[in-house]
């Protein structure tokens, strides 16, 4: 028998560069692993100091997809698209079609979606140029449309589990501090005040803040703040980096639990979360719910299809928490360890 060798989890398997001198389209198309099949990830649209960010940004985003999506028991692998957004007004169509192209290019080896700075609108009109390409808007009956719902009900499903978990309640009562209150955050909050829960909220956009102070109660604090109030639990639904050494210092919550991708700023602040006491619920296996109906659209499956991979969420998190604590290591280290197990062992059977 020929021994297959594991792929490396630390290295991505391909890197394409999108530099498009005239419409201004630049950045990168990251495939992490294809070992569970096309990598799929979404199109971040943003803006970045230097290339190494953007960079940087794209090879942890399309690695955290692989983790994601082998966790949620996806037929993909993983991987990103990191676009620049140009400063001046710039045509975002033209734009957008160079990107599709770059994408038609690698023949179904990566299968794009929405991303922050990017929508439905917007994945239409790379539709126009490339097939590969999820989050297109929805049929009666069948999964599509705006993954943000789904990726907030996944995280509240897990938050309600994490919180009997480590605080031994239910959401109820409890202080959640919600950084970041854009698609996933605003309907998460929605989804945690009808639970009972009491909302501390934080947005560099004053008026998403506004509109959920009005219609839900919520305390408004200041982006600096948000991380440092008091509370029972901390979500993260902003950027990625936001637990590190810092902020971690003085967090009050004895929870984490959000959606922003890559939350640990590095893979030990997991375990610096570990030794304050503080249960973190890893973002990439909780934060799948939109990655989840995006693959039923892709696959052509139903909205009950998705929702039912979307209620297991919680189950897996529930296994998580139980070896941590078992093994006294990190949710996060656990994870990984799980991610990487399903991504190695399924390139051994397909070999
Ligand atoms: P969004 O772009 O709709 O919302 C992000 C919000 O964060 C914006 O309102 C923005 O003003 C705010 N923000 C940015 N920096 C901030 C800061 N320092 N402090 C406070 N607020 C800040 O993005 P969306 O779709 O809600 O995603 C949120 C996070 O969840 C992102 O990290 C994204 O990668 C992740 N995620 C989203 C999924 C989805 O289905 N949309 C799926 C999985 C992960």
């Amino acid at each position: 028998m020929t021994k297959v060798p594991a792929p490396d989890c630390d290295l991505h398997e391909q890197v394409h560069i999108i530099n498009d001198a005239a419409t201004g389209a630049r950045g990168m198309i990251a495939i992490h692993s294809t070992s569970l099949g096309p990598a799929a990830g979404g199109c971040r649209l943003w803006h970045y100091d230097s290339v190494q960010s953007l960079e940087v940004d794209a090879l942890r985003l399309a690695r955290a997809m692989s983790y994601k999506n082998a966790l949620a028991g996806l037929p993909f692998g993983g991987g990103q698209a990191v676009l620049q957004r140009p400063l001046r007004d710039f045509d975002r169509r033209s734009l957008l079609r160079v990107f599709g192209e770059a994408v038609e290019s690698l023949g179904g080896q990566y299968v794009t979606a929405p991303d922050v700075g990017t929508s439905l609108d917007d994945m239409n009109a790379v539709r126009t140029v490339t097939k590969y390409v999820a989050g297109l808007n929805a049929l009666p009956g069948k999964a599509g449309g705006d993954p943000a719902p789904w990726t907030a009900l996944g995280v509240f499903e897990a938050m309600t589990l994490a919180a009997r978990f480590a605080l031994g309640c239910d959401l109820e009562g409890l202080i959640v501090a919600v950084q970041g209150t854009g698609g996933v955050g605003s309907n998460l909050c929605r989804r945690l005040a009808a639970a009972g829960a009491k909302l501390v909220i934080a947005d560099m956009d004053s008026r998403r803040t506004e509109v959920l102070a009005l219609n839900l109660g919520a305390r408004v604090v200041s982006i600096d703040e948000i991380a440092k109030v008091d509370c029972d639990i901390f979500s993260p639904c902003a950027l990625g980096g936001t637990l590190n050494q810092q902020t971690i210092h003085s967090l009050k919550a004895h929870l984490v639990c959000g959606a922003a991708n890559n939350q640990l700023a590095n893979p030990t602040d997991g375990d610096a979360l570990l030794a304050r006491g503080i249960t973190y619920a890893p973002d990439y296996l909780i934060n799948a719910g939109g990655i989840i109906n995006l693959a039923a659209e892709y696959r052509g499956e139903t909205t009950r299809q998705a929702k039912d991979r979307v209620k297991r969420i919680a189950t897996r998190l529930e296994t998580v928490l139980i070896q941590a604590a078992t093994e006294g290591t990190s949710p996060a280290a656990v994870a990984d360890q799980m991610a990487r197990q399903i991504i190695r062992e399924t390139h051994r059977a397909a070999a």
